[in-house]
């Protein structure tokens, strides 16, 4: 979604601007701006790509050394030049970028309108900058208060960077419900929505909180809450490398990051999980440990591929820790007035740790008196930074739209919980834990195994290429996949896909099914092995066009598959880290023949900080 980035220091700015934006395009975006303060504002804005922004920058060549600049995810008006942000006050005197949505921007704007103002953009954004225009030019408090009164008129989210003419070294941020950071150099201030536009530039940083805002300038910053109290805050240390952040040889970011998995699961096992004496050491969960070994029932939330993580957790946390466990979409959850309080433990799930739905989701559940766990990817997000306790995934960075290793990670946190809960419970044999341990060693090398047939998947995706719907179809475990298999097709490749748990296609989808039907079973051989093969065999009475997902040795599905990709056999319980590679290097392929924008596609955003 919206990123911002700001600048003041000794250098050129646009350059600093520019990059930063770029490092910020993995969000999602359809328009990007600049603004520049020096003795003028200078504005550069559009629909389209911070590439061609960069180019009217070049043949504009604003100059200056302190600027703020966006890439804008439409919300309230169409992605065309005008909406795009910066946007400036009436008088062009004030300018101003914001993430987020002002929900009471309707009657702010009448009332403003009925004042004289004359809105230029269909924005929610233009609102503020006129606001505080209006209160500044009152003359009755400084820049800073004018800021402050309009910020407690405003209902809604924000992060916002701000430039006044009159104050031309300083930039003013607030943030409230979207992320906004410092990252201190020497001499120089950067401001950006996430950490990845500061790498190159400083390790760092500081966080603000909601209610916060900061007065930047080139020699440092004061920070106080919206209401005038100044505060202190924590100078945090940057983890994240810059190699992190490039594609190194890879053509998209998605492909460097599903090729990643192998590496990334033994990142998350190391130090936590020690395979020759079968303990597992969750550092992070130390504090809640009583309560959760005395919980009566777990309920977790999340949103997209994360909720598809909390699907498998489910079922590991019922089959192992014997658990019951509920599994809620976050953004449901958060208005259902959920039954949950003093003794319950919600965990919420999140790669960003930004997303809007699922970090109300767990403030309604600390309201209620409940723990909130988080299982996040992004250290120093705000989710991570809310919760009571958690497990961080160390995945690193993922850049690509469509979320592949932080989805693995999930799934392999959950299983160390799921299984460290187990054995404090007694739930499950000493010899069936230290089995599930040994064969969790083992998934990297599994992993690596199926990458190995990435060529292979790349032919197959050819002969689907011009398909326009996907069935896929798994059960227990292995329905997540099918869900999360669907998912990783549509939001690259545009193709309208479903998952389906295998048996409940003969209550509707099978109606759709034809000699132009793909229909991806992942039929890992388990108990339900019989079960699946009479599925393949209704769909193969209707035309559909089996590919399976099978382990080696089980000829009766490969007999009727028209395609097969054959993975290692592993334990049930661990098989969902395998079944999901081929299916996002099948969406993968079929996306790139279609010539779609793999690491960005259309819509999408990777951090959802809206509702
Ligand atoms: C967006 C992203 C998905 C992600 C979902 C939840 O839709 O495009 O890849 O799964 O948000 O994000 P989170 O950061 O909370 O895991």
């Amino acid at each position: 979604m919206c990123g911002i980035v700001g600048y003041i220091g000794h250098q050129e700015a646009s350059a600093i601007l520019v990059q930063g934006l770029k490092r910020l395009e993995y969000r999602g975006y359809d328009s990007a701006g600049v603004v520049m303060l020096n003795g003028e504002l200078e504005l550069v804005k559009g629909k389209g790509k911070v590439d061609a922004l960069a180019k009217k920058l070049q043949s504009a060549s604003p100059k200056g050394t302190l600027g703020i600049g966006h890439t804008r995810w439409a919300t309230h008006g169409e992605p065309n030049d005008v909406n795009s942000h910066p946007h400036l006050s009436q008088n062009g005197r004030i300018s101003l970028v914001h993430n987020g949505i002002i929900e009471n921007y309707h009657a702010l704007k009448t009332s403003l309108q009925k004042k004289g103002y004359i809105f230029q953009s269909d924005t929610d954004t233009e609102v503020v900058v006129n606001l505080i225009e209006e209160i500044y030019d009152d003359g009755a408090v400084s820049f800073e208060g004018a800021i402050q009164l309009a910020l407690q008129q405003i209902v809604g989210t924000y992060g916002l960077a701000i430039v006044n003419l009159d104050e031309p070294d300083r930039i003013y941020v607030a943030r409230k419900g979207s992320p906004l950071l410092l990252g201190l150099g020497d001499g120089e201030m950067f401001i950006a929505s996430d950490a990845s536009p500061m790498v190159e530039h400083t390790s760092k940083v500081i966080y603000l909180d909601d209610g916060e805002m900061a007065i930047v300038r080139r020699d440092g910053y004061d920070i106080k809450t919206i209401k005038d109290e100044p505060i202190t805050k924590e100078v945090h240390e940057l983890a994240m490398s810059l190699e992190a952040i490039e594609k190194e040889n890879y053509p998209h970011f998605m492909l460097k990051e599903i090729f990643e998995q192998p590496r990334v699961i033994m990142d998350c096992l190391r130090g936590r999980v020690q395979f020759d004496d079968h303990t597992i050491q969750l550092g992070g969960l130390t504090d809640v440990m009583d309560d959760l070994l005395s919980v009566k029932r777990l309920t977790i939330a999340a949103c997209g591929t994360s909720w598809h993580a909390a699907l498998v957790g489910e079922y590991l946390f019922e089959h192992l820790a014997k658990i019951p466990t509920e599994v809620e979409y976050a953004s449901e959850f958060r208005y259902n007035e959920p039954l949950m309080g003093e003794g319950d433990v919600l965990i919420a799930i999140s790669q960003s740790g930004e997303t809007a739905d699922t970090l109300a989701a767990l403030r309604e559940a600390q309201n209620r008196g409940a723990i909130a766990l988080g299982i996040c990817n992004v250290v120093g997000s705000t989710i991570a930074r809310e919760t009571d306790a958690g497990v961080f995934t160390h995945a690193g960075p993922e850049i690509g739209v469509a979320s592949t290793k932080a989805f693995t990670s999930q799934v392999v946190v959950l299983t160390t919980i799921a299984l460290m809960l187990a054995k404090r419970r007694q739930t499950i044999t000493d010899e069936r834990y230290a089995e599930l341990i040994d064969e969790l060693a083992r998934i990297p090398s599994k992993m690596e195994q199926i990458l190995a047939q990435a060529d292979q998947i790349k032919e197959m995706a050819k002969h689907f290429t011009y398909a326009q719907n996907f069935l896929y179809l798994g059960r227990t475990l292995n329905f997540p996949i099918a869900l999360e298999g669907a998912l990783k097709l549509k939001e690259i490749s545009y193709i309208h896909a479903e998952g389906y748990p295998a048996a409940e296609m003969k209550h509707g989808p099978i109606a759709l099914i034809d000699h132009m039907m793909p229909v991806v079973v992942i039929a890992a051989t388990d108990h339900t092995n019989d079960k699946m093969i009479s599925n393949i065999e209704e769909v193969r009475a209707r035309k559909g066009r089996v590919i399976a997902v099978t382990n080696p040795g089980n000829d009766e599905v490969k007999n009727l598959a028209e395609f097969t990709v054959e993975i290692p056999s592993t334990e049930d319980m661990l098989s969902p880290l395998l079944t999901v590679i081929p299916l996002q290097l099948l969406s993968y392929y079929i996306a790139v023949n279609r010539g779609c924008d793999v690491d960005q596609p259309r819509n999408l955003a990777k951090s959802v900080t809206v509702e």
